[in-house]
């Protein structure tokens, strides 16, 4: 894994990391659940899943994707990202875990690997970019987690 390798896998999946951390900024307001609980009595998504935070991700993911001349993977990767964590936030309500509340490994990969996953139609990457994309994520994550939280965008340093 070399860094030319580490660079440019960052670049091509810029799409996904803007998507992923635009709703800490400019989400809030209404979930996206509408308030509903799912069967088990719980939240289905919870109060931070909103539905201005959705929109916003997918947007600025996908503007992001046009800037760099691969619009329809920039789509696909915002789409995935955004989509991944609100999947993850269905399994923490599920087993009890407070909107804000941390899902080791979950909470930093669910919206790269599905970024990975939908955007693979069209981008083709190779294992080795799939790979080294998933596993600079758990840290890179985390790092851009806590520069949020001391800029006071997050609450919470994950
Ligand atoms: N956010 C949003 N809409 C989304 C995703 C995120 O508005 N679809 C905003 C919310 O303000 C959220 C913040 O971005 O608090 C950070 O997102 P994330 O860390 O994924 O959510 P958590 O606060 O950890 O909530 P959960 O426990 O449901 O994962
Ligand atoms: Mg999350």
């Amino acid at each position: 894994m070399n860094t030319q390798t580490v660079i440019s896998a960052i670049y091509l999946f810029l799409p996904a990391y803007f998507a992923n951390a635009s709703p800490v900024v400019f989400g809030g307001g209404p979930p996206l659940d509408g308030g509903v609980n799912w069967l088990d009595g719980k939240p289905f998504l919870g109060g931070h899943k909103t539905t201005k935070g959705t929109i916003f991700g997918i947007i600025t993911g996908s503007l992001i994707g046009l800037l760099q001349g691969n619009l329809l993977g920039g789509v696909l990767q915002a789409v995935g990202a955004i989509s991944g964590d609100i999947v993850t936030s269905f399994f923490k309500r599920r087993i009890n875990i407070e909107p804000g509340g941390s899902f080791p490994v979950a909470d930093q990969l669910d919206f790269i690997l599905f970024a990975v996953a939908l955007s693979y139609p069209v981008q083709l990457t190779s294992w080795e970019t799939n790979i080294v994309i998933i596993l600079v994520t758990l840290p890179l994550h985390y790092l851009t987690n806590v520069a949020a939280y001391l800029l006071g965008l997050k609450k919470k340093p994950w």
